[in-house]
C-alpha cells in the first residue's frame, strides 16, 4: 500500500453466493461491526438482484455497493443483460469487469474494454481483472499476458477517467483453491503493471493507480500482501461472504 499517493481498496466479490435476504442479514451483522473512524475504501461487489437489499443497507454509510458485470451496450435486445446506467440507477458505485470466470464463459479483452468504456462514461468505478493460468507462469510468460490485457483492457480509456479505475490482478491459479500467489509473486506483477500503466499514461498516472490483488486473499494472509508496496487493497471472493472475516481483511487494510 502507499496510502500518500493513492487509495487502500477492499472490494467483496461474491459472485453467484447469497439471496436477497441472505443480502439484508450480511448487512446488518456488517454495520454492527463497523470500527468508526477512518477507513479505506470498501466495496461489496454482489449478484445483481442483491443490489437493492445491499444499496439500501448501506445508505448512510461509506460502503460503496457494486455489480459483478454490465453490458457494453447502453440498451436494446439483449435479453438477461444489464447495462451500467441501470446499475447506477439502482446506486451502484462499482463494477467488477473481466473476471477470469466470465473471461472463461468467453469474454475477451475486446469486451472487456468496451464495458470498461461504458462504465466510465456512466460513472461507475471499473475493478478491471487481469491475471493468468498455472500454464502460463509456468510457461513464464505471465508479464507478457498481463501487459496485453491491461492494454487492450484499457485501449481508448482517456486521461482524464484513468485515475477512476481500479486494477485487480488476480492469478487463475489461486482463485478460490486457497493457492495464494506469495506476497513477492504477488507485488512482482503488480509492479510491473504499473510499470504499464507509467508507460501508457506516464509517471503521475501510474502513481495514482489502486492496483488489488485476488485470489485466496483471507483474514491470515491479507496483512503481509497488503504490506507490499504495489498491492493497494484486495478483490476477495470466498472470504466476503463472512462478515467477520471481511471485516478483518478490512482491520488489516486500515492497520498497515
Ligand atoms: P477467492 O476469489 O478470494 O475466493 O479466491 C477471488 C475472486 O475471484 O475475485
Amino acid at each position: 500500500m502507499n496510502r500518500k499517493y493513492r487509495k487502500t481498496v477492499i472490494a467483496g466479490n461474491w459472485k453467484m453466493n447469497k439471496t436477497p435476504s441472505e443480502t439484508k442479514e450480511f448487512m446488518t451483522e456488517f454495520k454492527s461491526i463497523m470500527p468508526k473512524g477512518r477507513w479505506c475504501d470498501v466495496a461489496l461487489c454482489v449478484p445483481a438482484v442483491c443490489i437493492p437489499a445491499a444499496v439500501r443497507a448501506m445508505r448512510e454509510t461509506r460502503i460503496g455497493i457494486g455489480a459483478e458485470n454490465c453490458n457494453a451496450n447502453a440498451s436494446g435486445a439483449y435479453t438477461g443483460e444489464i447495462a451500467a446506467n441501470m446499475l447506477v440507477d439502482a446506486g451502484c458505485k462499482y463494477v467488477i469487469l473481466g473476471h477470469s470466470e466470465r473471461r472463461a464463459m468467453g469474454e475477451t479483452n475486446e469486451d472487456v474494454n468496451a464495458k470498461v468504456l461504458t462504465a466510465l462514461e456512466n460513472g461507475l468505478v471499473p475493478i478491471m481483472c487481469v491475471g493468468e493460468s498455472l500454464e502460463q507462469r509456468e510457461q513464464g510468460i505471465t508479464e507478457e499476458w498481463i501487459t496485453m490485457q491491461i492494454k487492450l483492457g484499457l485501449a481508448g480509456v482517456p486521461e482524464d477517467k484513468i485515475r477512476k479505475v481500479i486494477i485487480a490482478y488476480e492469478p487463475i491459479w489461486a482463485i478460490g483453491t486457497g493457492l495464494t500467489a506469495t506476497p513477492d509473486q504477488a507485488e512482482e506483477v503488480c509492479e510491473s503493471i504499473r510499470t504499464v500503466i507509467r508507460k501508457l499514461y506516464g509517471a503521475k498516472i501510474a502513481r495514482a493507480i489502486s492496483i488489488l490483488y485476488g485470489g485466496s486473499m483471507n483474514e491470515k494472509n491479507a496483512y503481509d500482501l497488503l504490506a507490499q508496496p504495489d498491492i493497494d487493497g484486495g478483490l476477495i471472493g470466498g472470504a466476503s461472504l463472512d462478515a467477520g472475516k471481511f471485516m478483518d481483511i478490512v482491520n488489516a487494510a486500515n492497520q498497515g
